[in-house]
C-alpha cells in the first residue's frame, strides 16, 4: 500500500464581534474556515481587541462575541479539533504587537486603506485603528500561521503581516513564520443591499440567522438600476445576480444569466428566487443555532478551553521573540 503524506498547515483567521454575522462574512471567509478545518490545523478566534477600535458600547462586545461563537458552532465549527477562542483571553498578542510596532515603518501603516475607509465612515481616528494591522500581524505571527483565509478586503493586511515578519526576521533572525495568504478569488467582495461592500458597519447586511421574513424583506430592498422589464440587462452589474452566484446551482445561474441578457425579466422575480435560495441554504443550521442560544455557559466554556490551547503556542513564540530582541527569557511579575 502507498501512503501519501498530507501537508497539514496551520490555518488561522479572526472575525470581529462587531455585530451579527452576515452572508458576506460567510461566503467571503467562514465557509473557507469550515472547509479547511477538516484537513488542517485550524486556529480561529473572535477578534474583540480589534472590535474595540471602533469604540462599541461595552455590553455589545460581550453580546456579539457570544453571537459570533454561536454562529460559527451552529454552522459546523468542530470545537474538539479546531482551536477556537476569544482574542482578549490570550493577551500575549498585545505584547507581541508592541514589539512588532517598534520595527514597523510608519509609511507601511499610512498606506493601509482600511484605516482611511473607516475614518471616512465616521469612526474616530484613534491610535488603535491606525495600529490595527500590527495587532493583526501579531495575531497571525504568534501562532506561526501558514495560511490566513480572509475575504478580499483583508488582502492588504496579510501583505503588511508578511512585510512586518520579513523586517523582524531580517533584523533578529528567522524566528517568525511568514504566512501565505489564502483568498478565495471566486468570492470577491459580497455586495450589501445598498450595493456597497456588505459590512456590519454599513448597516447593509443580510444576517445568516435573521428571521426568514426579514431575509425576504431585505432581499426585496436590494438596490437595482431602473432598466425596464422588457430590456436586456447586464447580470455582471447587478447586485441581485452577484448574490445569486453564491447560492444558485451552476445550471440555474446560467438560466438567470440568459434571462437577464434576453430581457423580459423584472428584478423582482430574481429577488424572490434569491430570497428562497438564501433561506434554504441556511435552513439546516437554524435548529442548532436556536439550541445553542439556550446554553451560553457551554459556549463560554468552549472559548475558555480554546484560549488555554492557544495560549500554549502564543507563550512559546513570545518567549522566543523576547529572547532575540533582548528582553530576556524571563517574565518578571507574571
Ligand atoms: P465586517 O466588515 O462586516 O465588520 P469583518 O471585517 O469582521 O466584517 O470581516 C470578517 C471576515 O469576513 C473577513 O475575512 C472579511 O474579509 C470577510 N468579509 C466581510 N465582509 C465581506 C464581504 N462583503 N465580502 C466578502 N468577504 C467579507
Ligand atoms: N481584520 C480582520 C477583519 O476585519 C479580523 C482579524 C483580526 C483577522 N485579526 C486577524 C483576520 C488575523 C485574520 C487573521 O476581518
Amino acid at each position: 500500500m502507498r501512503y501519501v503524506r498530507r501537508l497539514v498547515l496551520r490555518v488561522l483567521s479572526g472575525i470581529q464581534p462587531s455585530g451579527r454575522l452576515h452572508i458576506g462574512n460567510f461566503f467571503g471567509a467562514m465557509r473557507q474556515h469550515l472547509q479547511l478545518q477538516a484537513e488542517h490545523d485550524g486556529f480561529y478566534f473572535i477578534a474583540d481587541y480589534h472590535a474595540l477600535t471602533s469604540n462599541p458600547a461595552p455590553p455589545d462586545i460581550a453580546k456579539h462575541t457570544l453571537d459570533v461563537a454561536m454562529d460559527y458552532i451552529a454552522l459546523g465549527l468542530d470545537t474538539e479539533k479546531t482551536v477556537f477562542w476569544r482574542q482578549s483571553d490570550v493577551p500575549q498578542v498585545t505584547e507581541l504587537a508592541w514589539i512588532l510596532s517598534c520595527i514597523t515603518p510608519m509609511g507601511l501603516l499610512q498606506r493601509c486603506t482600511s484605516y482611511k475607509d473607516k475614518v471616512a465612515q465616521g469612526i474616530s481616528p484613534n491610535h488603535g485603528l491606525f495600529a490595527y494591522p500590527v495587532l493583526q500581524a501579531a495575531d497571525i505571527l504568534i501562532f506561526h500561521s501558514n495560511l490566513v483565509p480572509v475575504g478580499a478586503d483583508q488582502k492588504q493586511h496579510i501583505e503588511v503581516t508578511r512585510d512586518i515578519a520579513g523586517y523582524f526576521n531580517n533584523t533578529y533572525g528567522q524566528v517568525l513564520t511568514i504566512p501565505q495568504e489564502h483568498i478565495i478569488e471566486s468570492v470577491a467582495v459580497v455586495p450589501g443591499i445598498d450595493g456597497q461592500k456588505m459590512s456590519k458597519s454599513y448597516g447593509n447586511t443580510i444576517e445568516i440567522f435573521e428571521p426568514e421574513s426579514s431575509v425576504k424583506k431585505k432581499v426585496m430592498r436590494i438596490v437595482t438600476d431602473s432598466t425596464p422589464v422588457e430590456s436586456p440587462k447586464d447580470p455582471e452589474k447587478c447586485n441581485v445576480f452577484a448574490l445569486l452566484k453564491l447560492v444558485a446551482s451552476p445550471g440555474e445561474l446560467k438560466d438567470w444569466e440568459n434571462r437577464y441578457r434576453n430581457g423580459g425579466m423584472g428584478y423582482g422575480e430574481a429577488k424572490k428566487r434569491l430570497a428562497e435560495l438564501l433561506i434554504d441554504y441556511f435552513k439546516p443550521y437554524r435548529h442548532k443555532r436556536a439550541e445553542l442560544e439556550k446554553n451560553h455557559g457551554c459556549i463560554k466554556e468552549i472559548l475558555t478551553k480554546g484560549a488555554r490551547r492557544a495560549a500554549v503556542v502564543a507563550s512559546k513564540t513570545l518567549l522566543d521573540v523576547r529572547k532575540v530582541v533582548g528582553l530576556g527569557d524571563y517574565n518578571n511579575g507574571r
